[in-house]
């Protein structure tokens, strides 16, 4: 679909939980990039939030994509929804920005990435991650060659919020959110990772359940290769007070980033960081909106043309890394990634 380069990207916000009354907030404060035009919630409690934030109902996906005056559905769903909302938003050509992970399967993936691209729509992803200051900082320094050879990553992103979840809730479903916390918050990091060293070549997984009845396990870690060399240590645990480190090493100099608190409520960041010859230096970022940002990336892709930081091939790679994670959390065995 065409959008006036006048106008804001009008969106149909699909799904109006935690994530997407996050999302409403941050909306509201895109003015001249993104402008919501309706939302859909089968749950009814949504009406009050609706009615708080001047919220038009639709009364179904489909009428949401039916709407002219849509240009892009955001996608704040169950993980299973994805591909199937994708599939239909790309039919009815709008452009599509999904909540990670994009699919649970590599083939899902390859056909998101393929319907978007060939019907010419912008696929957005909720890698926020990568629009974090530090981040950003990280993934200049390697492109540009500061940071030498890249050899390793060690991260972890883990917090307990889901300890109070009611136990019917999807998140706490194996077949919607496998593998401990990997859908939750390690997805992000092995987005960071296929970003720094491309495509995975294998990972074997440790899943167990230490602290809680979750049935998809609560304390998870990864070991990736990667086909070009280099690895990854990845953890995600769903039973540990707030902590979000990212590090990346090379043979120039190593980076570790340091949340000081969860995305949802940004408080900025703590950095340590050498480079050949020079002393640790330790120094602070101050907060930043990055799901603001990935936003308004996604809005300008969409209005003026503009290519998207995160590529066709950066997601299909790391949902393949997904699929193999699931596999060997599984079988506890070491696993080709497809
Ligand atoms: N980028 C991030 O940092 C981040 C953080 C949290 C959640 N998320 C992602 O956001 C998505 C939603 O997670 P959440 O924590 O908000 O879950 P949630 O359960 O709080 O919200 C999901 C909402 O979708 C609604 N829904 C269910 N089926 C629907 C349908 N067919 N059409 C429209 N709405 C439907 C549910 O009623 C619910 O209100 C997930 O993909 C999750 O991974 C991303």
């Amino acid at each position: 679909m065409n959008t006036s380069k006048q106008r804001p990207v009008r969106v149909a916000i699909i799904g109006l939980g935690w994530w997407g009354q996050k999302m409403v907030s941050i909306l509201k404060s895109c003015g001249t990039e993104l402008e919501i035009v309706c939302a859909v919630e089968p749950n009814p409690a949504a009406g009050d939030f609706c009615a708080n934030n001047g919220l038009t109902l639709a009364a179904s996906y489909d009428a949401a994509l039916a709407r002219a005056d849509v240009d892009a559905v955001i996608l704040a769903t169950p993980h299973s929804l994805h591909p199937e909302q994708i599939d239909r938003g790309a039919a009815a050509r709008k452009h599509i920005f999904c909540e990670k992970p994009l699919a649970l399967t590599k083939a899902d993936a390859e056909r998101a990435v393929r319907l978007c691209r060939e019907a010419g729509l912008v696929l957005g992803m909720g890698h926020e991650r990568r629009f974090e200051p530090p981040i950003v900082d990280i993934l200049q320094k390697a492109s540009g060659g500061h940071l030498g050879r890249i050899l390793q990553i060690e991260a972890n992103f883990s917090h307990d919020k889901f300890m109070t979840l009611n136990k019917s809730n999807w998140r706490l479903d194996p077949q919607e959110a496998p593998v401990a916390g990997m859908t939750a918050t390690g997805i992000h990091l092995t987005d960071l990772s296929v970003k720094l060293l491309g495509a995975a070549y294998d990972v074997r997984v440790s899943c167990e359940t230490l602290a809680s009845d979750f049935r998809q396990g609560d304390t998870f870690s990864a070991h990736v290769r990667f086909k070009g060399g280099g690895t990854a240590y990845v953890s995600a645990t769903l039973v540990t007070p707030f902590v979000s480190r990212f590090a990346v090493f090379g043979t120039k100099g190593w980076i570790d980033v340091r949340d000081k608190a969860h995305v949802e409520a940004p408080a900025g960041w703590i950095i340590t960081r050498a480079s050949v010859g020079s002393l640790i230096e330790i120094s602070e970022v101050g907060p930043a909106e990055p799901v603001r940002e990935n936003l308004v990336a996604f809005a300008r892709a969409v209005r003026d043309g503009r290519p998207y930081e995160i590529s066709g091939e950066d997601l299909v790679n790391n949902i393949a890394l997904l699929e193999a994670i699931i596999r060997s959390a599984a079988s506890g065995e070491v696993v080709a990634v497809g």
